[in-house]
């Protein structure tokens, strides 16, 4: 008669399971760092500008979605003085102009 190896393979992942949890609490109990918060006052300068500009701008476009886009031309290109005005929705972007 031919045993099913059912059994074995849920109680080794069970096992499995019971060790990776145990390893994550351990690490939390013992080893994970303890970082103090530190207080962050950012002051208005024009370097921060500047690097908030770098940030929606370059980094995480924000600019892209929050500004007026022309979609008849190829990629839509923010129209300007529109810049993070608005312009975002959740209505899908036309991918191809209509026209
Ligand atoms: C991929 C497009 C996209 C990008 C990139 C993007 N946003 Fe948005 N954002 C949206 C959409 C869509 C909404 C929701 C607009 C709506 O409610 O119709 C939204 C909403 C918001 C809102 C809430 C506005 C409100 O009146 O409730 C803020 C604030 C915001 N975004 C800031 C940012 C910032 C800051 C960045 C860059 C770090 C950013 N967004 C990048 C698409 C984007």
């Amino acid at each position: 008669m031919k045993k099913s190896k059912r059994p074995v393979i849920l109680g080794a992942l069970a096992a499995a399971l019971v060790f990776v949890a145990t390893v994550i609490v351990c690490y939390i109990v013992w080893f994970l760092p303890d970082i103090p918060l530190q207080e962050i006052k950012p002051g208005i300068s024009v370097a921060n500008i500047e690097h908030g500009k770098y940030l929606a701008n370059h980094v995480m476009v924000c600019i892209d979605c929050h500004s007026a886009r022309d979609w008849t031309k190829f990629s839509g290109p923010v129209v300007a003085g529109t810049d993070g005005k608005g312009g975002a929705t959740r209505r899908p972007a036309p991918i191809l102009p209509s026209r």
